[in-house]
């Protein structure tokens, strides 16, 4: 699975060899020079400012009163050997020189808003400079918006840290978590995680008992699962939240690489500023964080060390801790030339193409070009053309290396565009916007930007929620364009004219105000934010949105009918699994169902994508049919799964030659088998598992009607029956969709259908069909309206 993978490419890189650390290694902290080791003391009491460590001075305060692991021999000397190499690198980011203030700033204050340009060192630096300070006893956890950066980073910081990684040893510092992937362990101080699953352990643990601070990085992405850990996170520090008090106040620090500070301020500040008029009302409360400090902090010494760091807040400058602090890093950006295209264009390949061979030829190595396309087909088809290009380049010209970037792609092929560049090789990244700010790469000088990007869009007139190609913003724009300039002065193609670019809006639109909002409201019912619509969103969606939300999880049996959140719905929240396919899932687990172990396979198989290989010519393409054809089922495309995890488990001896031979993609089957042992283990957490429960090995028709019954009951807004012309229409929306050329059901005809993805493409498809009766799809509707 992902994780063992992950441990592996670890070792090969020669990570692991080591078992446990340096008892000694000072460089938990960032490095220490006696002005930073100073720096650990907590000079910053002031009275009436108790703090939760209140022993004197001492170089190491936090020694004592941690139970992390502690290690007895030492780290392997090619780990202390990287650290010393990427030790100056460190201290050439911009952020280096605000460490103190940063430092300061959350002496002071338990919000930190910090900007910074990408690449200026927030997200690998700031967790360091955190963590040998006083007050952080416990994890600090930071959040990113996606998979590849929380393991990357994470790889990245115990590599500057001289620590091992993730679960290699039960003292390593760093780790990270993400859907369906945990890489963790005891020791664990400074952990990535991807927003979602911060959001999970939110709902498991209330307080945030493990965590001495949250960093919550890449804020300027607006997803929905940040602007909710946003909302969470100011009830938490501002004491609103329903009897969650913590013993030490949570520091919070929100980054951002675009200068939206304000109305970040004002969101916490007013969060703040009603928790510390509680603190006038109650009395004999001492938490640190609602001690008045009877001085505005803005007038203290330790508050503002340097210019760029301010506390800010409305009209209430006179409690402590109660404001928000601010911190601006300048950028270090080098001059980039835009180059616009004369005419408008749609074929962003060829175009791309042309100029990758013309920047090849003419301009100098180093410099690494980056290609921002729209996702996994465009990018592939260009990595295909330039290949075979390159092919016939005289011996005399430098390599090219065609890398793409995109979400679904496996981790290993992701990490390679982090190795550095071979000699006399230019690398090409060719990206999805995940390389827009999330991901940084090295060595770029050149941007090629097509001017689009993927995007969720909720279509409420469909009911229905699907990826879009639409143009970017021009804060994206400028971004991409950014790229080319972090380490000499680049050039940024653009694939669009200029006016094309001032027709561009300003900025991207937050998620919130345009996906479908069922999970989102779900997290919200189960962590106890009852009244939706009154909840802390840094942008508000619009009311009818959030009913349409919960009129699905009304139909989902999420919620009673007093908007209470039900049993079930508990349960489909505390699943990493959206709402839809929760409820397939706490369906199965039914006494009357029973048939959660088939259904678990069938969700683990939808998690991962692309388990039948695309594959490029008729030839092979006819050739993959035939050898799939004994794993076809009429049923469609969700029994089809179950009979391919089921056989490939069957498979004892060789589990690859049976994938090459059914033209399936074995990673993505050893990923299927990760998620499936993860989903297990929540359900019989949930309790929905039990004992008795038992895989067949060839479903009966009994069996196969109850799994396609507990598919129906979670997407039965994904239903459409067969029309006279021929045509299918949604029975919720009466929408026309067609069945997608990958499905089995492609080209057939069946009374009714149910799918589980809807693309459009031009065109409504509908992706993982199975065939139903019309009467099973009625039954559902009429019960559930
Ligand atoms: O968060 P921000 O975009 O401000 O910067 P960062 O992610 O902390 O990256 C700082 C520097 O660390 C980058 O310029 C990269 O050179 C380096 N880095 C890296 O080499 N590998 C990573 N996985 C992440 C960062």
């Amino acid at each position: 699975g992902t994780g063992k993978l992950i441990r592996f490419e670890a070792e090969a890189e020669g990570e692991g060899e080591g078992k446990t650390e340096d008892a000694d290694n000072k460089d938990e902290a960032p490095p220490e020079n006696p002005e930073q080791t100073r720096d650990l003391e907590p000079i910053h009491q002031k009275p009436g400012h108790r703090h939760e460590h209140s022993h004197k001075s001492s170089l190491h305060p936090r020694r004592q009163q941690r139970d992390f692991p502690k290690a007895h021999t030492t780290l392997p000397p090619h780990v202390l050997k990287k650290r010393d190499e990427l030790l100056p690198i460190r201290k050439s980011l911009p952020i280096w020189p605000h460490v103190k203030s940063i430092r300061a700033a959350l002496r002071e204050n338990n919000v930190l808003v910090l900007t910074g340009e990408t690449g200026s060192g927030k997200s690998t630096q700031v967790p360091q400079f955190l963590l040998s300070e006083p007050w952080c006893t416990k994890t600090i956890a930071i959040t990113q918006p996606r998979r590849v950066a929380a393991i990357s980073l994470a790889r990245r910081v115990a590599e500057e840290m001289g620590s091992l990684f993730g679960n290699q040893s039960p003292s390593a510092k760093v780790g990270y978590s993400v859907r369906f992937d945990n890489a963790t362990g005891p020791g664990t101080r400074i952990k990535f995680l991807t927003e979602g699953m911060l959001l999970q352990e939110m709902l498991r643990d209330p307080e945030m008992s493990q965590y001495s601070a949250v960093v919550v990085d890449e804020v300027h992405e607006r997803s929905v699962n940040v602007d909710l850990i946003l909302g969470f996170l100011r009830n938490l520090v501002a004491g609103v939240d329903k009897g969650r008090k913590r013993k030490t106040p949570l520091k919070v620090v929100v980054m951002s690489a675009t200068a939206d500070v304000q109305a970040l301020v004002q969101f916490f500040g007013e969060g703040l500023q009603t928790s510390a008029r509680d603190v006038e009302v109650e009395t004999g409360d001492s938490g640190a964080a609602r001690t008045k400090s009877g001085k505005p902090s803005i007038d203290s010494p330790e508050s503002k060390p340097d210019q760029s760091t301010n506390s800010k807040s409305s009209n209430q400058p006179t409690q402590g801790h109660s404001q928000v602090s601010t911190c601006f890093v300048e950028g270090r950006q080098y001059p980039v030339k835009t180059v616009y295209l004369p005419s408008p264009t749609q074929d962003w390949v060829e175009t791309s193409l042309k100029i990758i061979f013309q920047i090849h030829y003419k301009e100098p190595l180093p410099g690494d070009i980056l290609v921002f396309l729209t996702g996994q087909d465009t990018i592939e088809g260009l990595e295909k053309l330039i290949n075979e290009y390159a092919q016939g380049m005289d011996a005399d010209v430098p390599k090219l290396l065609a890398l793409p970037l995109f979400a679904a792609l496996p981790q290993h092929a992701q990490q390679r565009i982090f190795t550095p560049t071979p000699p006399r090789t230019r690398k090409v990244i060719l990206a999805t916007n995940i390389a827009e700010t999330s991901v940084t790469v090295p060595g770029v000088r050149y941007v090629i930007d097509c001017g689009k990007s993927k995007i969720k869009q909720f279509r409420n007139r469909l009911g229905l929620e699907s990826l879009l190609v639409k143009p970017i913003s021009k804060s994206a724009a400028i971004q991409r364009k950014g790229r080319a300039g972090r380490e000499a002065a680049g050039q940024c193609y653009r694939l669009y004219t200029e006016e094309g670019f001032n027709t561009m809006e300003e900025r991207t639109t937050p998620e919130i105000l345009r996906c479908d909002l069922s999970h989102a409201i779900l997290t919200m019912k189960a962590r106890g934010a009852d009244d939706v619509l009154n909840f802390p969103f840094l942008d508000r969606p619009p009311r009818e949105a959030l009913e349409k939300a919960l009129l699905q999880l009304l139909h989902l049996s999420a919620l009673e009918e007093t908007g209470a959140i039900s049993e079930q719905g508990l349960k489909m929240a505390k699943l990493p699994l959206t709402p839809t396919l929760g409820r397939v899932l706490v369906e199965a687990a039914r006494p009357e169902r029973d048939c959660l172990l088939d259904v678990v396979d069938i969700i683990s198989a939808l998690s991962v994508e692309n388990i039948f290989l695309n594959l490029v010519t008729e030839e092979r393409k006819e050739e993959a049919e035939a050898a799939r054809r004994e794993l076809y089922r009429r049923e469609g495309d969700h029994m089809t799964l179950l009979v391919t995890v089921q056989r490939y488990e069957e498979e004892r001896s060789d589990r690859k030659a049976w994938c090459e031979k059914h033209f399936v993609s074995h990673r993505a089957m050893q990923n299927v088998m990760n998620v499936k042992k993860q989903l297990l283990q929540q359900c019989s957490q949930l309790k929905l598992l039990t004992s008795t429960d038992k895989a067949d090995s060839s479903p009966s028709e009994a069996k196969t009607q109850a799994i396609l019954a507990c598919i129906l009951r979670g997407f039965i807004s994904n239903t459409a029956r067969l029309m006279p012309d021929g045509s299918y229409k949604t029975l919720m929306g009466n929408q026309t969709v067609s069945i997608h050329p990958s499905s089995v059901l492609f080209g057939r005809k069946t009374e009714a259908i149910v799918f589980s993805e809807f693309v459009f493409t031009g065109k409504a498809w509908a992706r993982g069909v199975s065939a139903v009766q019309l009467d099973w799809v009625s039954e559902v509707i009429e019960a559930i309206m």
